[in-house]
């Protein structure tokens, strides 16, 4: 929003006057520039937003911190301005996506791993003519797999799964699974353009007889490109770490006062409600299944959702948060439907967790910056970037910044149901907040 209006922000008892001068909006820029095109994910932060908070709040060689790091779009930025980078995130897509995007690898190294696997890739697609070729593929052990694909997909997959697990060097092995994650999705049964999964109809699926081969050859080649693009703007040199951690626990990864920066953006509720993060990666994830160090088991790609901020519902429940403004919206939701104002209340303690584990791994003077996106609950708008300051300035935050933007491509369902009634079509979420606090 250009020359915007003076506007009083509260954090805690604090407030602040704010002047927003410039522009946040990014309408133009390019989003999916260096390795932010290699793979889709739900949400993902506008990178031009990351690069801005950073060059604005922090110094080359300092730390910055992404929570919730989701596909790494921070961590990227903190790589290209020469920072250093850590990020959390509780699903295995995520933190694969968040390394490989932030790790370099010398393009002709590159260039010549993957050109000796599509040799063997070639020769084993140009052998795949018999029923016993097919025999000796080991597939992923998940149910319901021959629901979401069809059996010449099963066994193609199979073969590229196959032969990545082979190659020698680690760092390549993970580059070459995100052209395959990205893969698996698009050749499966599920219907383009969803985050959540549907099955083509019968009448689509009958059609569905996708050129594995060809669609990972283009995944690749993309990676690729958008890998060396990421070499040269960062000279290889980049010293960011992802680990598969429960943002509300992160003491035994990160210690006190390390880091210098936050830049996150927070899920808007629970995923059962709103984006479903374990459902957009669970095909993907079961695909790499356990050969893939950061997968435990089957069982953990099923829960993520469950796993993840709000997951888990837990009845009857007081909470003790100090938020007028969650007071509020949680009294006008139980008039109209008590089970949805604990399962709104949970998701806010949930992140209240993580908020204090930000203030922990903070420096004194250290600050935050939260994107955070305002949703619709029965009808009831829920000021989440309001709350995020109270919540925050009880933990000892101060008010630095509140910036508002308009999302222009955001990819996240711009109508929602407040209802969650299929054909209820609710308020449209085209705005979201930007919330800059300091530690003191
Ligand atoms: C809005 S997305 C972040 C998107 C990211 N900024 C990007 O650009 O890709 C929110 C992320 O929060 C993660 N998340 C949810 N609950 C979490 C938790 N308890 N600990 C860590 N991450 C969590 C989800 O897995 C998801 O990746």
């Amino acid at each position: 929003m250009k020359n915007q209006t003076l506007e009083s922000y509260s954090a805690g008892q604090a407030v602040l006057q704010i002047q927003q001068t410039e522009s946040w909006d990014f309408e133009f820029a390019d989003t999916q520039c260096n390795t932010h095109g290699m793979h889709n994910y739900p949400a993902r932060m506008v990178p031009q937003i990351a690069e801005r908070l950073i060059k604005k709040y922090s110094q080359p060689g300092q730390l910055i911190y992404d929570p919730m790091c989701g596909s790494g779009t921070a961590l990227v930025e903190a790589m290209l301005c020469g920072r250093r980078a850590i990020g959390t995130d509780l699903n295995p897509l995520a933190i694969l996506l968040s390394k490989v995007k932030t790790t370099p690898i010398e393009s002709n190294y590159l260039k010549n791993r993957v050109s000796d696997f599509l040799e063997k890739l070639n020769s084993r697609f140009n052998q795949l003519d018999g029923v016993n070729k097919r025999k000796s593929l080991s597939k992923p052990d998940f149910t319901n797999i021959d629901f979401w694909f069809k059996p010449q997909v099963i066994v193609e997959l199979a073969i590229i799964r196959e032969l990545i697990f082979n190659v020698g060097d680690k760092t390549v092995q993970e580059f070459l699974l995100v052209p395959f994650s990205a893969t698996v999705r698009k050749v499966s049964n599920t219907r383009p353009g969803e985050f959540k999964l549907y099955r083509y109809s019968p009448t689509l699926l009958e059609k569905h007889n996708p050129n594995v081969l060809k669609i990972f050859k283009e995944e690749l080649r993309n990676s690729m490109v958008c890998l060396m693009d990421f070499n040269r703007a960062t000279g290889l040199k980049c010293d960011c770490n992802a680990y598969k951690v429960d943002a509300r626990y992160t003491e035994n990864i990160i210690p006190n006062g390390s880091v210098d920066l936050i830049v996150t953006s927070p899920p808007y509720g629970d995923s059962r409600t709103t984006v479903a993060y374990g459902q957009f990666s669970r095909l993907s994830l079961q695909w790499l299944g356990l050969d893939y160090d950061e997968i435990r088991s089957y069982d953990e790609i099923t829960r993520l959702d469950k796993a993840s901020l709000g997951g888990s519902i837990r009845k009857n429940y007081v909470h003790s948060l100090k938020s007028k403004s969650l007071d509020s919206v949680l009294k006008t939701i139980a008039a109209k439907d008590a089970q949805r104002a604990e399962e709104v209340a949970w998701f806010f303690v949930d992140l209240n967790d993580v908020y204090k584990q930000m203030h922990r791994v903070l420096r004194k003077g250290g600050i935050a910056g939260i994107v955070i996106g305002n949703r619709t609950v029965k009808e009831t708008l829920i000021p989440s970037s309001t709350i995020t300051s109270e919540l925050c300035g009880e933990l000892g935050f101060e008010p630095i910044e509140k910036i508002d933007r308009n999302i222009p491509y955001k990819t996240i369902p711009l109508l929602n149901s407040p209802t969650n009634e299929t054909g209820v079509i609710g308020r449209t979420m085209n705005k979201e907040d930007i919330v800059v606090l300091r530690k003191y």
